[in-house]
């Protein structure tokens, strides 16, 4: 049984899984398969990502094939920013519950503090958001408390939620969120926010956790953090015999965090199951938590555009 994190409610969230952004179609459903054969439990899905129907289809073809239960995997997906109005956010579960071929989630996440209007992917108007107050995520959430009072999800969360928003949902809630999945990498480790959603009985999930290298060029930047190409993170893969991806995966563990590395190649699918079990020894720890600069990959720029009722520093305030 690989390891495990309890959550407030109870429930065991998988430490390590497969993250699924920028998994091609054609080439998710066989990173599925794989990553099952290998030992993961926990898949990381998203509306968004556009690929859930060929995650459903891999996670059926293992269940009937008797590679894996169920009941021994843990789903997670996440509401997109224009299903954010209270009518549209049970449509959405709908939707994602259909095409993953399933008829409950493990968790179910807000995937950003940012709504679009209804039916935009993403906009090109600054029209077409929705400002907080006119899409207020208290109702939002009060639709997530719904699907898990009608059995369409276990736990319900928060993703790239600052500690002033999650702050907000817990105090307005009937039914605690209890993750939020958040950026975290050495160069972006967020203690504050780990203690203090630790607090609050919220459990952080770890994305970008080798730092996204394979997103498309328009979202990067040329300072951006790098983690898996630092060198005191080179050193302690060279003194663990391990490989730089896996000092990062073993540290985000050890730090108490769920982690979601994506990978659609084999060979690094299963180096990636193993760093679950290397032990980084507490200098290793010391000298990583050492590289924080609180500096992002993700500022989430793409959503403040000029006229937009959004801006960087609203989103991390
Ligand atoms: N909630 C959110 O807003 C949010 C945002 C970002 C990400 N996420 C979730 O977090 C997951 C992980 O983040 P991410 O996909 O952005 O990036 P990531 O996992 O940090 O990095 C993925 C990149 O690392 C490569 N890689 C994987 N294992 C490796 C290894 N052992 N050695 C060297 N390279 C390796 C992958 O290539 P190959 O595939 O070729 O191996 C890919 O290019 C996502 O897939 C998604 O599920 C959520």
């Amino acid at each position: 049984m690989s390891r495990t994190f309890r959550l407030s409610n109870g429930d065991e969230i998988p430490a390590l899984g497969l993250g699924t952004w920028k998994s091609e179609p054609g080439e998710v459903g066989a990173a599925l398969r794989e990553a099952i054969g290998a030992g993961y439990r926990h898949i990381d899905c998203a509306a968004i990502y556009m690929n859930e129907r060929e995650v459903g289809q891999a996670i059926a073809g293992a269940i009937a094939e008797g590679d894996v239960r169920r009941e021994d995997l843990w789903i997670t997906s996440k509401l997109w920013n224009c299903n954010h109005l209270a009518a549209d956010v049970r449509p959405g579960l709908e939707q994602t519950l259909a095409d993953l071929g399933l008829d409950y989630l493990d968790l179910y996440l807000i995937h950003w503090p940012v709504a679009f209007k209804p039916g935009v992917t993403f906009p090109r108007q600054p029209e077409e958001y929705l400002s907080p107050d006119e899409a207020p995520i208290a109702q939002t959430w009060s639709e997530m408390e719904k699907a898990v009072d009608d059995g369409l999800c276990r736990n319900i969360g928060l993703s790239n939620f600052s500690e002033a928003k999650c702050r907000a949902v817990v105090d307005g809630a009937r039914i605690a969120p209890t993750v939020n999945q958040v950026e975290l990498h050495p160069i972006l480790a967020q203690p504050d926010l780990l203690a203090s959603c630790a607090d609050m009985g919220i459990h952080l999930t770890a994305h970008s956790p080798l730092g996204s290298g394979d997103r498309p060029d328009v979202m990067k930047r040329s300072d951006e953090p790098q983690p898996m190409e630092h060198r005191v993170v080179h050193a302690i893969a060279d003194r663990n015999q391990a490989s730089p991806a896996q000092v990062l995966i073993a540290w985000a563990i050890q730090r108490g965090t769920s982690v979601i590395p994506k990978s659609v190649n084999p060979e690094r699918i299963r180096q990636n199951m193993a760093a679950s079990e290397i032990t980084l020894s507490d200098i290793d720890m010391a000298e990583i938590n050492a590289l924080d600069r609180a500096e992002r990959i993700m500022l989430a720029d793409f959503f403040c555009p000029p006229g937009s009722p959004y801006t960087v520093e609203w989103m991390w305030a």
